[in-house]
């Protein structure tokens, strides 16, 4: 189908349905779900159970307002195409039945001012209505395939098929589906390889919705292959100490003219794991040995970066465990070990200044950490010296006294022994 005959399907089903007599009212005696409810085939019945619960019950509308039809009419007449009745829309159809309302922002103030109405313009530019559009291709998700039509819940629903933790599952139907993606030459293992991801970790694992799924990346209706260049903009939208890192650093133009893709390059896609000291250098596991090598500037840079990075963590623990000691001890350290803190979080800083791929950048979000490692070492190896001095003072105190008793011993045993020993006394 081309444009044209989108917006003739859009029209028609427009006019069709707004000359359609139960528009908007959901009689209490509403025939087609009377009729379907009794209906002997579960494919013809289970919509009306579905429906209870679908937003569109509870906001008043009935079958008609989606399928057009009389939803008076007692008997199968109300299902005539003269009444404008649709059928199960299929394709564009689709799209056209749900944008009638979505799309019409007077319309839809009218029930939620909040939402959106852009659904359906942005659907048009994602690679699924491009294909749509263009081809006719109606393998691509449309409107139905991610909002399960009878069964429509609010997006915050933890129920609805769109709740941040059951978006995988609901593009995994069709994208971890070879027999029905074997078509397309795009890979089929998205879902899999976000399975084992930090995100999959934190948002289905954790509860932190703030995590991101399918949707997240990719646009809730505009789903698309980010461009090469889009990338860091689409992970900085909740990693922006990086991005803006990344996106001044000689990477930044380079990636670009290599095709490489931003931040993806070394973190992957899909499969985003846990980033840890030992991906930055030239070791076993570090991204940076895939292009760079010990005699260029990069590989140099590298290094010097993960020693930076290796000298204030073993300085952070050196101190810790020193504190801890003297803390076991009972001396008070309490305020060096709220200090650590701040060490701490520079080495988070350097770690996140590694992006700008400068060893001065992260040498200097580190320094601070480096001046507050090294104090708080002073102070608890000072505290474990006072605890020495004064444990050698407790030692010299207690031989004084033990000393002094054993002169007092002797002294008394002299005193003792003198008249014993006197001779006449007996
Ligand atoms: C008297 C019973 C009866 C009433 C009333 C009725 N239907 Fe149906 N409906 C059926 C039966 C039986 C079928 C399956 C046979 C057929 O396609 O005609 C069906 C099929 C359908 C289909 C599937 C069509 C397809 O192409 O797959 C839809 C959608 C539908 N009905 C919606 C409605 C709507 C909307 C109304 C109210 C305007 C309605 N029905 C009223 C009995 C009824
Ligand atoms: C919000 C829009 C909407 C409403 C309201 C709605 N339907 Fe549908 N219905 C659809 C769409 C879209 C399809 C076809 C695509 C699909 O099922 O994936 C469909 C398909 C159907 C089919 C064909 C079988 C099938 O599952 O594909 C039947 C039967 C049907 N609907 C009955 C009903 C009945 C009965 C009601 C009222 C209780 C109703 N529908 C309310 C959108 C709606
Ligand atoms: C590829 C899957 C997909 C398709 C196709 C799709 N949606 Fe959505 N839709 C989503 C997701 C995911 C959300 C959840 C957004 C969120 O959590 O913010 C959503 C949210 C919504 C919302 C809630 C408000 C909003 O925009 O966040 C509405 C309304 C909606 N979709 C309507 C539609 C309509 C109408 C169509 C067809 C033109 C459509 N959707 C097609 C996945 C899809
Ligand atoms: C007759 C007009 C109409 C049609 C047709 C219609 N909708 Fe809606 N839809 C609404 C209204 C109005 C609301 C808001 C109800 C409310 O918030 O109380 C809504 C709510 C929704 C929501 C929940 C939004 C949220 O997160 O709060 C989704 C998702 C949705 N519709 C998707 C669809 C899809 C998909 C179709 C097509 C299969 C469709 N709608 C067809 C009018 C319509
Ligand atoms: C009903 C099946 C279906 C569902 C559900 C679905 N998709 Fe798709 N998707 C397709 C098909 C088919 C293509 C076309 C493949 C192509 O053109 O390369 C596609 C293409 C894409 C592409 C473009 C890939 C490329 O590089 O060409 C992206 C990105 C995408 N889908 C993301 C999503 C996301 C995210 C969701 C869930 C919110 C989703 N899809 C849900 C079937 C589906
Ligand atoms: C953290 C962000 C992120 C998440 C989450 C994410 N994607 Fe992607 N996705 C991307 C990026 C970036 C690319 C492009 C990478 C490239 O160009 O090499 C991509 C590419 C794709 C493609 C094109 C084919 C391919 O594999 O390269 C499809 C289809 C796709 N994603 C679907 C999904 C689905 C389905 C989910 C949920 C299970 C998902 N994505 C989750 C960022 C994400
Ligand atoms: C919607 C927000 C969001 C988007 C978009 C996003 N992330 Fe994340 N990311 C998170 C959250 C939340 C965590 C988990 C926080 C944590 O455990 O530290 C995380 C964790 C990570 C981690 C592991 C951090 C660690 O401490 O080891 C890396 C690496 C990462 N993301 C890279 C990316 C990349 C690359 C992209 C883009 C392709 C991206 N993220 C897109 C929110 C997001
Ligand atoms: C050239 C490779 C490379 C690129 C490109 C890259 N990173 Fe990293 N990223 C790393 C390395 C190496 C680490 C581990 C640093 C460390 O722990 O010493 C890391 C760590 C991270 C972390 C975890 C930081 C922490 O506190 O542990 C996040 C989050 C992250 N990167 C996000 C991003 C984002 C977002 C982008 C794009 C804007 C990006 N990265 C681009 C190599 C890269
Ligand atoms: C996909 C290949 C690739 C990866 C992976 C990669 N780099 Fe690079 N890097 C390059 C290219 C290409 C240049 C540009 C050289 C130029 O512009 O002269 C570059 C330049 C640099 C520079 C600037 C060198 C100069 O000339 O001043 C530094 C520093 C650097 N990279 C560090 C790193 C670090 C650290 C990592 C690992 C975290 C890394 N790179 C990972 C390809 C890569």
């Amino acid at each position: 189908m081309n444009r044209n005959m989108t917006l003739a399907a859009v029209v028609a089903v427009g006019l069709v349905l707004c000359i359609a007599p139960g528009l908007f009212a959901q009689d209490s005696s509403d025939m087609c779900i009377e009729c379907h409810r009794a209906l002997d085939s579960e494919p013809l019945s289970r919509q009306v159970e579905q429906f209870e619960v679908d937003i569109h019950a509870a906001a008043g509308f009935g079958c008609v307002d989606c399928h057009g039809g009389d939803a008076s009419i007692a008997g199968p007449g109300g299902m005539d195409p003269a009444l404008g009745f649709l059928g199960a829309p299929g394709g564009e159809e689709i799209i056209a039945v749900c944008g009638r309302c979505h799309s019409d922002a007077e319309f839809m103030r009218q029930f939620n001012p909040s939402l959106r109405v852009d659904q359906e313009a942005e659907y048009w530019t994602s690679r699924h209505g491009q294909r749509l559009a263009a081809a006719g291709d109606t393998a691509v998700a449309t409107c139905a395939d991610c909002h399960a039509p009878h069964g429509i819940r609010p997006a915050s629903d933890p129920k609805s098929t769109v709740y941040p933790p059951n978006v995988a599952s609901t593009c995994g139907r069709c994208h971890d589906d070879s027999a029905r993606m074997g078509t397309y030459d795009i890979p089929v293992d998205q879902n899999e390889k976000y399975a084992r991801s930090v995100h999959h970790e934190a948002l289905v694992e954790g509860g932190d919705i703030s995590a991101p799924t399918c949707n997240d990346c990719h646009g809730n209706h505009g789903a698309a292959p980010p461009g090469i260049s889009w990338v860091g903009n689409v992970c900085g939208q909740c990693h922006a100490v990086m991005a803006d890192q990344y996106e001044q650093s000689r990477h930044a133009q380079t990636f670009v003219e290599m095709g490489m893709p931003g931040c993806a390059t070394c973190h992957s896609n899909h499969e985003i794991l846990e980033a840890g000291d030992s991906l930055l250098g030239l070791g076993d596991g570090a991204v940076c040995a895939a292009c760079h090598t010990e005699g260029d500037p990069g590989g140099s840079a590298a290094m010097a970066m993960r020693a930076g990075i290796d000298s204030l963590t073993v300085e952070i623990d050196e101190a810790t465990a020193v504190l801890h000691e003297a803390e076991q001890a009972g001396m008070e350290v309490s305020a060096a070990q709220a200090d650590m803190k701040d060490s701490n979080s520079a080495l988070v800083m350097g770690r996140a200044a590694m992006h700008s791929f400068s060893p001065d950048a992260v040498t200097e979000a580190l320094a601070p950490g480096r001046e507050i490692a090294g104090a708080s070492l002073e102070k608890g190896q000072s505290a474990l010296q006072d605890l020495r001095v004064r444990r050698m003072g407790l030692i010299a105190s207690v031989a004084i006294i033990l000393v002094l008793i054993l002169a007092l011993v002797l002294k008394i045993r002299q005193i003792g022994s003198g008249p014993a020993d006197s001779p006449g006394r007996a």
